[in-house]
């Protein structure tokens, strides 16, 4: 059912700043450009590393999920984790047949990488805001 780990998102006040850390402190070479996600309310980039990725999310907007995030983190912090699972409807229905609660209205809705993702609630998974994404069909 799961798969590959595809990502870790980190909410960030500054992804410009975030950057540098992951950069110049970390030694990453591979960081992609900062995108918006206007749906999701967020700016993304992508900080690309051996095995898998770090996704730095900042605020865009007034109406940002990641306001309130940032309300109790200021300086940011680790947000969820992002698994690969091959259908995504499949394991939304899964999920939900086992207990979980997907959040929003339970339709997939495109994300960073282009493919459908759906959202755990974190008071199921251990306090874990878990992402699914389909896997891309190009990929690995
Ligand atoms: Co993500």
């Amino acid at each position: 059912m799961i798969g590959r780990l595809n990502h870790v998102g980190v909410a960030t006040p500054s992804i410009d700043e975030s950057v540098k850390l992951y950069r110049d402190l970390l030694g990453a070479t591979r960081i992609g450009e900062k995108f918006a996600l206007p749906e999701q309310g967020v700016w993304v980039c992508f900080v690309d590393l051996p095995n898998s990725q770090i996704e730095l999310i900042e605020p865009h907007g007034d109406a940002s999920p990641l306001l309130g995030f940032l309300a109790k983190n200021p300086k940011g912090g680790q947000h969820h984790v992002c698994f690969e699972v091959e259908d995504i409807i499949a394991a939304r229905d899964a999920m939900r047949a086992k207990g979980a609660t997907v959040l929003g209205t339970g339709e997939p809705r495109i994300g960073a990488h282009g493919t459908p993702v759906i959202f755990l609630h974190p008071k199921d998974m251990g306090g874990v805001l878990v992402e699914l994404m389909e896997t891309p069909k190009d990929a690995h």
